[in-house]
């Protein structure tokens, strides 16, 4: 049985992770962390510790005293506050993944590292945008998404270290709120579509992203981790998607259900730009070539999905 431990467990990702690694893998063999206290769902259900992801020797002993061999290296600043403080996701982004690299090589542990969408820039193709391409991000956050996945490469061919990663576009959830980042309104549409009948959008109209509902998420980041090795062209990171969305075609959907909600917009120019830096839509056939990689929910079965369980 894995005997794992998670970083920065408390966030967006983290909160449904857990749960589901504790059901697959015995909650006693998971160890969820993050840098802030957690609520009694999460403390009690197993075992949980207060863990800065930053704390090189922090981290060793965490690791060592749980004797894992899996971590799933969550903790990071995402990109609209590292757009804010540059300098603070640079440090807790790049220090916290060389504390958990270090520690496991020397424990021989496995990694998950999460990049992102947002390891694409500007001049990178946008329609589709291939598994191999240029990666020239314009963000700070983008910047240490790129870093990490060559530092994590570069721990599996020098030390052997089993580093396994994907590029995660927005994801939408209901349950902790997203930390931050440029695809948050994606999240936000729905609970203002439920709780008020209108939302006004940060990105203009037409700001096409790949998006992906968390269910689908999490199978990803458990498949990539069970996927035989042997398989494995690509390590960090993969492609993964499964449905590309702009404001207006997600407004179009939730009326299918909530016939008066209504959409407006007051552009935030910070995180448009960030979203006109990224692709319009990433080929993920490495993942589905390579670990079979297949999401179940499109627009319209997350659509039904989350509003069921935000008016429940
Ligand atoms: P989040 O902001 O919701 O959660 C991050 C968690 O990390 C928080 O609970 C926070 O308390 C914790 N944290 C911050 N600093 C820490 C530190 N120094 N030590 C320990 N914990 C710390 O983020 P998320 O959405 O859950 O994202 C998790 C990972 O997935 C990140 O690497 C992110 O870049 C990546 N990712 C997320 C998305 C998305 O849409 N949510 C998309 C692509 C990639
Ligand atoms: N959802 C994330 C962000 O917007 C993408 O990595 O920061």
């Amino acid at each position: 049985m894995k005997r794992i431990l998670i970083t920065g467990a408390g966030g967006q990702i983290g909160s449904w992770l857990a749960p589901r690694l504790r059901d697959l893998y015995g909650a006693a063999n998971v160890l969820v962390t993050d840098v802030r206290h957690l609520g009694p769902e999460v403390t009690e259900a197993g075992p949980f510790q207060v863990l800065d992801a930053t704390d090189a020797s922090a981290v060793a002993q965490a690791v060592m005293g749980h004797q894992a061999d899996t971590v799933y290296h969550l903790a990071a600043i995402l990109s609209a506050t590292g757009e804010n403080d540059p300098g603070l996701a640079w440090r807790v982004n790049m220090s916290s993944l060389e504390a958990v690299l270090e520690v496991a090589r020397e424990q021989a542990c496995a990694v998950f590292t999460p990049s992102s969408i947002g390891a694409f820039g500007p001049d990178t193709p946008k329609d589709p945008t291939p598994q191999d391409t240029i990666m020239r991000p314009a963000t700070m956050y983008g910047i240490t998404k790129v870093a990490g996945e060559l530092l994590c490469d570069y721990y599996h061919t020098r030390y052997g270290v089993d580093t396994r990663g994907v590029r995660f576009p927005g994801l939408i959830s209901y349950g902790a709120p997203p930390g931050g980042g440029t695809t948050d309104w994606a999240v936000d549409i729905f609970y203002k579509a439920s709780s008020a009948g209108r939302y006004t959008c940060f990105l203009g109209p037409e700001s096409q992203l790949d998006m992906m509902y968390m269910p689908d998420a999490i199978d990803a980041l458990v498949g990539i981790m069970e996927a035989d090795p042997e398989r494995l062209v690509h390590r960090n990171a993969f492609n993964v998607t499964a449905m590309q969305l702009t404001p207006t075609s997600l407004a179009a959907e939730i009326q299918k259900h909530i016939p008066d909600f209504e959409i407006d917009y007051d552009v935030d120019p910070v995180r448009q730009s960030i979203a006109d830096s990224w692709p319009d839509r990433i080929d993920d056939s490495a993942a589905r070539e390579e670990w079979d990689w297949s999401p179940s929910f499109d627009a319209a079965a997350m659509t039904v999905d989350m509003l069921e369980h935000l008016t429940n």
